[in-house]
């Protein structure tokens, strides 16, 4: 396994790959979510890469970058016996070098959730996956249903820009007791982990509702904020019933919605959700 910590020496690197190429580009802190993203990429490519970058233009100011768990060499021990090909491992300064000045903005889909939550947040994914996907060049690249806005987003910027890049998405990989695997677990104290199970207990109840019968999108949205507001270390930021593709907040559910949330639990902030109905871009 080759680890390239410049662009320079990941585009060398790519350049000896003959046939098809899948990517996995992480943060880093790897979980069984993104061990699955990789399995499933060695599945269906002849190389894989992989990218662990913490990128600083995805965090607002008061957010967790400085705390967001790390543990490279951890992280590599474990793609080491995963057969990744090449692991790109850039620093801040590799990836956004002094007078560093541009940006890709996805208009409308990154106005909503986590896009209004997070402003500023879709900006520095999108830069940042082309950047990788400009490095790596790679065929496919795999990412987690967990962050569904996030994969809509890319897919729109891979066709809007004409990427020759298949954006495909691996569902998520949950706890035992459904709580979706997340690097930001890890900060989660013991009886903070223990209220966490109130995101997947809500999705549940929104799964159960539908199947007997709730289209009315509203009635949905107040029994999960009921459900949550149960739980006294939770604190709400959203909760959505939206159409699964453009994410506009729906009223009636006529065939397919998402229903995502995000959530504090203590000062950890968690997201999911789950589609009601058919497929969607990013539930295919
Ligand atoms: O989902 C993530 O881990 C990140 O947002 C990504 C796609 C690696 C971009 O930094």
């Amino acid at each position: 396994m080759i680890v390239c910590e410049t662009v320079s020496s990941m585009k060398k690197a790519r350049r000896q790959m003959a046939g098809r190429v899948g990517c996995v580009p992480t943060m880093g802190y790897l979980h069984e979510g993104h061990l699955t993203l990789l399995s499933r990429a060695r599945q269906e490519n002849d190389h894989v890469v992989a990218t662990i970058f913490v990128n600083p233009t995805q965090f607002g100011p008061h957010e967790d970058l400085a705390s967001y768990p790390r543990n490279p060499q951890r992280d590599l021990a474990m793609l080491e016996g995963e057969g990744i090909d090449a692991v790109f491992m850039p620093s801040p300064e590799e990836m956004y070098p002094a007078g560093y000045a541009t940006y890709i903005n996805v208009e409308g889909l990154t106005d909503r959730l986590e896009g209004a939550s997070r402003p500023g947040h879709f900006r520095g994914v999108a830069t940042v996956v082309a950047k990788l996907f400009n490095t790596v060049e790679p065929h496919r690249a795999y990412f987690g249903q967990k962050d569904a806005q996030q994969l809509l987003v890319i897919k729109r910027m891979a066709a809007d820009l004409d990427m020759n890049v298949q954006v495909l998405a691996v569902p998520t990989v949950r706890e035992p007791d459904g709580l979706a695997m997340s690097s930001r677990n890890t900060h989660l104290s013991p009886q903070e982990r223990q209220a966490a199970t109130v995101l997947y207990r809500a999705l549940t109840l929104a799964r159960e509702l539908w199947r007997s019968g709730e289209r009315d999108a509203e009635r949905l949205r107040r029994q999960i904020i009921e459900l949550i507001q149960k739980e006294p270390l939770a604190s709400i930021d959203y909760v959505s019933v939206a159409d699964p593709d453009s994410l506009e907040e729906l009223a009636h559910i006529n065939s397919t919605a998402l229903v995502s949330m995000a959530v504090r639990i203590g000062r950890t902030r968690l997201i999911d959700n789950t589609l009601l109905g058919g497929q969607s871009a990013a539930h295919p």
